[in-house]
């Protein structure tokens, strides 16, 4: 039995919340608090496995409410729910928050999320890959182009020409909009050469996530590391984020859980690029233990640093307040037996695309997984779909 605090000024939300867990009156003892000072007062006194506090409140906010569950009960879990303008906030206070819910969400959402931050949580909370992060020379600061797109594209003013402005600042970032722009996996009739006409073509949502993995990717100069190419991996994580929208979009899986699935295929293994930028050393021990033992990359790192690329990856973003199932597809990669959703997900996507995707033949599907979920049948349609996104050519271009 696990104990929940919901925090929320919003009556007929609390109430929503109060309601949402009693069907499972075994697995969750919920209690509410209508704001920061009520909440606050029981932290002091009960230790709640996971608080859910929305952000903005009267009084004491959400961020302020968390930061000081945080120094009394550091293992509670901590979520913040808001609206996207405000995911900056939530991000720049490090440490403070877990996981970051986007508003308007349902019930079903947050429930998920819920099943699933028992063992995302405690997958980040491993002390190895703490350990491991904490040897990082730097972690990058929350991406600001990101940011400024997601205030152009929540303003009531926003307009394509705004969103193409933000993205014309950076050289880098544009080159690799329009990259992806004119690849074959994503398929435009025409040649698209300015940012602008990239934000048309692509759409908002997907140049939102596409600005955030380039961004990420950007931040990190990786040291020459024999045998490791960033533009190979840039390469990789294009055809990943293009297939896994895909397979979700054949499912008719919900368009937010497909968008989840692009930008976490786009942003999968920017642990590696991490592990060459910080730790250029062990990283090539790694990659060389992994080509002599015939093991996976993600086995190698696991014996060099005690943690791998996933769930470096994955801490960064959850530190940056992403969306869980962001967070739990990037984490999981390699390993989606272990994400807390027994469903097919942007996880079951980013897994299939980066196994169709893996050159190194060390990164199967996990069949077993698929079979448990029910779309072990389906992957004869997925494999079709790499073929059509032309991701054989795409990947080796
Ligand atoms: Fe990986
Ligand atoms: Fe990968």
């Amino acid at each position: 039995m696990k104990k929940i605090l919901f925090v929320e000024d919003n009556e007929l939300l609390l109430e929503l919340y109060g309601a949402m867990l009693a069907g499972e009156p075994d697995s969750w003892e919920t209690t509410l608090a209508p704001n920061g000072a009520a909440a606050l007062k029981l932290i002091q006194q009960t230790t709640f496995d996971v608080v859910v506090s929305d952000m903005q409140m009267p009084g004491m906010n959400g961020i302020e409410l968390l930061t000081e569950l945080c120094r009394l009960h550091p293992q509670t879990s901590r979520i913040i729910v808001s609206g996207l303008a405000d995911q900056a906030e939530a991000a720049e206070s490090l440490n403070c928050t877990h996981l970051f819910i986007p508003k308007p969400f349902n019930a079903k959402t947050l429930q998920a999320t819920l099943v699933r931050i028992g063992s995302l949580d405690a997958y980040l909370k491993n002390d190895a890959l703490r350990g491991l992060a904490g040897r990082m020379h730097s972690m990058p600061s929350f991406p600001t182009l990101y940011l400024e797109i997601l205030r152009e594209i929540e303003s009531p003013r926003s307009s394509i020409q705004g969103i193409a402005n933000i993205v014309a600042q950076d050289p880098g970032i544009t080159a690799k909009v329009l990259q992806v722009a004119n690849s074959a996996a994503v398929g435009l009739p025409q040649k698209v050469s300015d940012a602008a006409e990239a934000v048309q073509q692509l759409g908002l949502t997907t140049i939102r996530s596409l600005v955030l993995s380039a961004q990420v990717f950007g931040s990190f100069a990786p040291a020459r590391v024999q045998d490791f190419s960033a533009d190979a991996l840039w390469t990789h994580l294009m055809g990943c984020g293009a297939l896994a929208r895909a397979i979700l979009r054949r499912e008719h899986a919900p368009l937010t859980d497909a968008e989840d699935a692009f930008t976490a295929g786009m942003l999968h293994d920017v642990g590696k690029l991490m592990l060459a930028h910080s730790l250029p050393r062990e990283f090539a021990q790694a990659l060389e233990l992994a080509a002599q033992e015939e093991i996976s990359q993600a086995a190698a790192e696991q014996r060099v640093f005690g943690a791998d690329h996933a769930g470096l990856a994955a801490y960064l973003l959850g530190l940056w307040g992403l969306p869980t199932s962001i967070v739990e597809a990037v984490a999981f990669h390699h390993t989606p037996e272990q994400g807390g959703l027994k469903q097919c997900s942007a996880l079951t996507a980013v897994h299939v695309a980066n196994a169709f995707l893996d050159e190194t033949g060390t990164a199967p599907v996990n069949r077993a997984y698929l079979a448990e979920i029910g779309v072990a049948a389906r992957l004869p349609d997925w494999q079709e779909t790499a073929v059509e996104l032309q991701l054989k050519s795409f990947s080796s271009s």
